[in-house]
């Protein structure tokens, strides 16, 4: 509808340069980590992988997160240490110690500390003295796992320590998971929002740039949104040919995300519930810095293995590899050049949400209640409260099934079809992997034969 320039604001007017000159903002309870910051403590509820086994040698490793600095560190007994940065004695840096059969001792003094912050020994004080720096001085530290090539840590208070959240995707058979970095130079949140923004892969990753991965997330499709408990998913069903390809991609607060294949899924042939193609963890370093630790999937129902290679996951996580010319990120933009782009914390004040950006309005204001409940004292919900005996079960993926048009009207039959693959899915969910595959492949085929399913023929012959 045009509107006519009396009834238009000035910024919607044409050259309103300088009406929208202003400088706009972040939204602070959303973006803003550090210790004592509503969302950083909230965060601080949950475990996060902070490190890969393999980055962690013989050396402590100075690593950031959450806006701290810390030093991690594998003592000669294997057992992994994540402390505070800087020594208790005075404040020298640990990434400086040297590692011994328990724990790691300090550079400057010698003082010794166990993974638990525990001081062991302060060598050089009498007996006595050292007996009561050890009784009473303590180096920060905070519990770690080392899982599958990844090690994650609580950063929160002791006596609220959660249950490890073990997702159906860890241990998937026939399934290999690689693990993986991908650094985003900019603040958490404008990471995660991609993941619940399915529109964006048919243009950034499709018509803008070129093919990153196949010729149909140029589609559209239909969206939908939904909200279960923590997660949020955003599914887009296309129609390639005579098939209808469901894509879902997956967030579970607060930043665990999954999405279907990017390279062995491209709706040209019938999928009938394959998985996430990458198992990963949006992680702030600091409140303008980003660091996405991950399983990259390989295997029948996720990524195929030619892409097990080291550009592979990288091309799996953002449809390029990062590190490119300048003039290559330009012709070629990728996630990277979208999501840092918006500078170092985006101006969400000068934001123009439409209907597209459903997914984000609805984990973003989810967020915000279980960020203002924490600081009324209500401890935020754990994907696992749900699922104590058994894995917590996801939803990312993709399904492609055969469903030729029949001159009705197509946009009702993908969303028919969109809300039917991911209905099997949801009443499936409690079943042992088997069982589920069984249950979610047999509804699938009959998806195929239902002819409820079509949109309305709306010719008149
Ligand atoms: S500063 Fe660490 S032992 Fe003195
Ligand atoms: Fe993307």
């Amino acid at each position: 509808m045009n509107r006519s320039t009396e009834t238009r604001s000035k910024e919607s007017l044409p050259y309103s340069g300088y009406h929208q000159s202003w400088t706009g903002q972040g939204d602070d309870e959303l973006t803003r980590v550090g210790p004592n910051t509503p969302c950083g403590e909230y965060l601080r509820r949950f475990w996060h992988p902070v490190a890969m086994t393999s980055d962690l040698g013989e050396r402590p490793k100075l690593i950031r997160i959450l806006g701290e600095d810390l030093v991690l560190f594998r003592d000669k007994g294997e057992r992994v240490g994540l402390v505070h940065r800087r020594c208790p004695h005075r404040r020298a840096s640990l990434e400086f110690g040297v590692t011994e059969e328990r724990g790691i001792r300090c550079c400057y003094h010698g003082w010794l500390f166990d993974v638990d912050g525990t001081t062991l020994e302060a060598p050089g004080q009498p007996a006595q003295v050292e007996k009561q720096i050890c009784e009473n001085v303590t180096l920060g530290a905070y519990p770690v796992k080392e899982f599958k090539g990844l090690i994650f840590a609580y950063m929160g208070p002791p006596g609220l320590k959660p249950v490890f959240p073990v997702y159906d995707t860890f241990d998937l058979p026939g399934q290999t998971l690689v693990p993986y970095t991908a650094p985003f130079h900019c603040n958490w949140l404008q990471v995660l929002d991609a993941i619940v923004d399915p529109i964006h892969t048919a243009f950034l990753h499709s018509r803008i740039s070129r093919e990153q991965f196949s010729e149909g997330f140029g589609e559209i499709g239909k969206m939908k949104f939904y909200k279960r408990r923590t997660t949020f998913l955003g599914t887009a069903a296309r129609r390639v040919g005579d098939n209808v390809w469901v894509r879902t991609n997956e967030l579970v607060l607060p930043n665990f995300t999954q999405a279907g294949a990017a390279f062995s899924a491209d709706g040209t042939r019938q999928l009938y519930y394959s998985r996430t193609s990458f198992v990963r963890w949006v992680v702030p370093i600091d409140d303008e810095e980003t660091l996405c630790f991950a399983w990259a999937v390989f295997g029948e129902r996720a990524d195929p293995d030619e892409y097990n290679t080291p550009e592979g996951p990288e091309l799996i996580e953002q449809g390029e590899v990062f590190d490119r010319s300048y003039e290559e990120k330009q012709r070629c933009p990728a996630d990277a050049e979208a999501t840092e782009g918006m500078g170092p914390i985006t101006e969400h004040n000068k934001e123009h949400l439409v209907a597209s950006d459903q997914g984000i309005v609805m984990y973003r204001r989810r967020l915000r209640s279980l960020i203002r409940d924490l600081q009324d004292g209500k401890e935020p919900a754990h994907a696992t409260d749900d699922w104590q005996d058994g894995p917590i079960p996801t939803f990312g993926g993709d399904t492609v099934v055969q469903k030729p048009k029949n001159g009705g009207d197509d946009a009702v039959t993908l969303r028919n079809i969109g809300r039917a693959v991911m209905e099997v899915q949801f009443e499936a969910e409690g079943l042992p992997e088997t069982d589920r595959v069984a249950k979610v492949v047999a509804c699938l085929k009959q998806i195929e034969t239902d002819e409820m399913l079509y949109g309305e023929t709306t010719r008149s012959d």
